[in-house]
């Protein structure tokens, strides 16, 4: 009986805020999909909507509104992980966050309407500050980037405080520390400069060092959380894993940002750094994927020992954070350790190439766990002991990752052709471009980047579907 079915059993206003969170996450992630599909059309129709909604303009609001989703599903998780790690019930100033929820999401739907409806702006003061920045991924005008920086101050304050008064767990210990760099990196990419190498010299201290150094750290302290609460893992042994993986990769990502620099105008001694710190980069990787399977092994090998209480306590978050663990190693290992090096660079720079491996990576390192994470607010809001993956989480599952894995493997075919022709071949002028553009390998391969696409945005509403009812069906079949 519906009138039965309890959706709200938290205990704390802190976890009804993290899912306030997570919800404006998924329409976010829907909203990413159908611009990717959008854009992904013009590239096999260039008349598709021309001089109505422009690739352009498309593709802003599709890579925008990626960063925008993992940012409040980041938040949320935070918001759903303070209590239990500090002890204490509520943030220290739990309506502030609140309100700082609502200006934050009336903020975003201002500039995503102003993004789809006015689109650009002359070359003007006042377009930066009400149309659009013009930096790729962090396009918010000024006045939104004002508003971001207060709202995440409010965060900050709020988890911080909380940290100081409660208990110092090893996760959160990692958590405040690396939230301050992360929020900190934000005002590198908003103030303005004439000159475009020093501009993007900057704006890749905000892509770069959140992707590859940040993003990490925090899906590192998430998966330590995540497998204590799924699988009971120890804690000392996944806080171990956690410091080394810290130490790994400030220590491999910060100077790795070097593989930017290569030819934007800095000096060259960045081909050297950024050959060698960047090709270090997939050994922390390496780390994070041993340590969910070793705490998973591990765990299953006392489950059979222990009895009950060492099962799955959550099936599909232990599905998404181990296709992450596969992912992260796959899309920024691998794809990314393939064009690293200056001498492959300077082939591959900005071509498909480069597109497979922005998909594989975002998806295998972030989507993936950030979705794992609303399953686990899902269980507890809905206060079950263990939740199953049900027919929907697993048609979710496979047919997302079985998209984005092909149209990753499409754009490498894309971008080898475009390697091959445009560059070694033609010399990598304007008119090699185009001519490398219209054979039939890459408009192929654009095709089955289409498809795919499609595939991963059926996985997605049937993920939707899930999120929506996994929580009453299973209170349902346990009654
Ligand atoms: C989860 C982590 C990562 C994510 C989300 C990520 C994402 C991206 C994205 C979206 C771009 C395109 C940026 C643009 O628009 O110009 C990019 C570029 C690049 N990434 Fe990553 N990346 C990650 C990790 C790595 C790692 C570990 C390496 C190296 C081992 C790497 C090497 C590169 C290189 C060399 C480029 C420049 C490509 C070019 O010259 O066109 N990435 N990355
Ligand atoms: C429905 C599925 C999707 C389609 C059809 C699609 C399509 C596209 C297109 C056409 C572009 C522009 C590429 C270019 O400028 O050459 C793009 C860029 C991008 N998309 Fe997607 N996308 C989809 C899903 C995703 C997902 C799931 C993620 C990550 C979680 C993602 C992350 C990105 C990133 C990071 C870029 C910028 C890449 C770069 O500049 O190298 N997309 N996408
Ligand atoms: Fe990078």
């Amino acid at each position: 009986m519906l009138s039965s079915i309890k959706t709200n059993n938290f205990q704390s206003e802190s976890k009804k805020l993290g899912m306030m969170y997570f919800r404006v996450a998924i329409v976010l992630f829907g909203a990413q999909l159908l611009m990717g599909l959008i854009a992904g059309l013009q590239f096999l129709y260039p008349e598709f909507l021309f001089n109505i909604f422009d690739f352009s303009v498309a593709r802003m609001v599709h890579i925008n509104a990626l960063v925008v989703w993992m940012l409040y599903a980041m938040i949320g998780s935070v918001y759903l992980m303070l209590p239990d790690e500090t002890g204490i019930k509520e943030p220290v100033a739990i309506g502030l966050g609140k309100l700082a929820f609502w200006i934050l999401t009336a903020a975003v739907a201002v500039v995503v309407l102003v993004y789809i409806f006015v689109q650009v702006g002359p070359g003007k003061e006042s377009t930066i500050w009400f149309i659009n920045e013009g930096r790729e991924y962090i396009e918010a005008p000024r006045w939104a980037d004002i508003g971001i920086v207060a709202v995440v101050l409010v965060f900050y304050a709020n988890v911080f405080f909380t940290y100081m008064k409660g208990q110092k767990t090893g996760i959160m210990t990692v958590m405040v520390a690396n939230l301050l760099a992360l929020a900190g990196l934000y005002i590198t990419g908003m103030f303005f400069t004439d000159n475009i190498s020093v501009d993007q010299f900057w704006w890749w201290w905000v892509i770069h060092l959140w992707v590859e150094a940040t993003w990490e750290v925090f899906v590192g302290t998430l998966a330590a959380y995540a497998l204590i609460k799924i699988i009971n893992a120890k804690r000392e042994i996944v806080e171990m894993w956690l410091w080394i993986e810290v130490l790994m990769l400030f220590g491999s990502g910060i100077l790795g940002l070097g593989h930017h620099y290569f030819w934007i105008g800095t000096p060259e001694y960045w081909w050297e750094i950024g050959a060698l710190f960047s090709s270090l980069e997939p050994v922390p990787l390496v780390a994070m994927f041993v340590h969910v399977l070793y705490d998973w092994g591990k765990e299953q090998g006392h489950g059979e020992a222990m009895g009950e209480d060492h099962v799955i306590k959550n099936g599909p978050a232990m599905a998404w954070i181990t296709i992450n663990a596969f992912g992260n190693f796959l899309g920024a290992g691998i794809w990314g350790f393939f064009h690293t090096l200056p001498q492959v660079n300077i082939y591959t720079h900005g071509s498909q190439f480069t597109a497979a491996h922005g998909h594989l990576a975002f998806f295998g390192a972030y989507a993936t766990i950030l979705i794992g994470m609303m399953y686990l607010g899902l269980q507890e809001a809905y206060g079950l002991k263990r939740m199953k993956a049900t027919f929907n989480s697993k048609m979710a599952i496979f047919l997302i990752t079985f998209g984005v894995l092909g149209m990753a493997v499409a754009l490498t075919i894309a971008g080898y052709e475009q390697v091959l022709v445009e560059r070694a071949e033609l010399g990598a002028g304007w008119q090699a471009f185009f001519t490398a553009q219209n054979l039939p390998w890459y408009i192929q391969a654009q095709t089955w980047r289409e498809i795919m696409g499609l595939v991963t945005f059926v996985g997605f509403v049937f993920l939707l579907i899930d999120l929506l009812t996994i929580g009453s069906k299973t209170q349902k079949s346990d009654d």
